[in-house]
């Protein structure tokens, strides 16, 4: 079915100024309800889109207020933190690095490089990271991020959630391990699927013609709604919202 926020734009530019104030106004409504903003973010293109709605120049008060994020990543490649294929350097150096003194330096929750070697151990301790943070301030079942930052892959997977993955039937924990990734780097940790539909809020961001093949699987039919991104959206109702650009949904229908 129809995505109840799907936002289309033009270019790079503009998508990044919808994406800026969708995260300005998740990041507002955390500080007021509980003075910090839990965001987990992807890899994959996504750094890059959110430096750029971060970073960008600003008339006036920046809104901005890192000293309140806390910053974990939804997936992680089992690399060590200065590998091109890690996530977290992605982040590092597209936003961590460049992010004036001024407006506050985040909290951010890298991998343990200490058990690279064993991501069966690496899950399990994202996971004590995770509810060090949440399980303390609101004895949950499943944690809820503030926002939940997704891409979506041309197969349909999102975090490390893989299309026909067993991973995807697993409620067992919220942090997962994965040594058989289709997309390499083949050893991962993901959120689990039940925690990657569980945020506050949930942006997906899809762009380019690559996309819309999928874009209109997951929209248009119901073989789409049981790929890992159809699946979070499904989860994630109303609380998620769609940043795409115009190459990625050409063609799709809406129903
Ligand atoms: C990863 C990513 C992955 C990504 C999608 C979409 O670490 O592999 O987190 O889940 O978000 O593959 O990637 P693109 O936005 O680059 O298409």
């Amino acid at each position: 079915g129809k995505p109840p926020n799907l936002f289309a734009f033009n270019t790079a530019d503009e998508l990044a100024v919808g994406l800026r104030a969708f995260v300005i106004d998740a990041q507002n409504s955390a500080l007021d309800r509980h003075g910090i903003f839990r965001v987990g973010v992807s890899g994959g293109s996504l750094p890059k889109v959110l430096a750029k709605a971060l970073l960008g120049k600003v008339d006036g008060d920046n809104p901005l207020d890192f000293s309140k994020w806390e910053i974990f990543f939804a997936d992680e490649r089992a690399v060590p933190l200065d590998h091109d294929d890690s996530n977290y350097k992605a982040v590092k150096e597209e936003l961590l690095d460049k992010i004036p003194t001024e407006l506050g330096t985040p909290i951010v929750h890298p991998i343990d490089v200490k058990y690279l070697d064993d991501i069966q151990e690496m899950a399990d301790q994202y996971e004590q990271t995770l509810v060090r943070s949440f399980a303390a301030r609101d004895s949950v079942r499943t944690p809820m991020f503030d926002l939940l930052l997704l891409g979506c892959g041309p197969d349909g997977h999102t975090c490390s959630l893989f299309p026909g993955s067993p991973l995807l039937r697993d409620d067992s924990a919220w942090v997962l391990p994965i040594s058989d990734s289709p997309k390499p780097p083949p050893k991962r940790i993901t959120l689990s699927l039940p925690v990657a539909g569980h945020g506050i809020k949930i942006g997906f961001v899809a762009t380019g013609a690559g996309k819309k093949e999928i874009m209109r699987q997951i929209f248009d039919t119901e073989e789409g709604h049981q790929l890992p991104c159809g699946l979070v959206n499904g989860l994630g109702q109303e609380r998620v919202s769609w940043f795409v650009d115009y190459p990625a949904v050409e063609g799709v229908a809406f129903p």
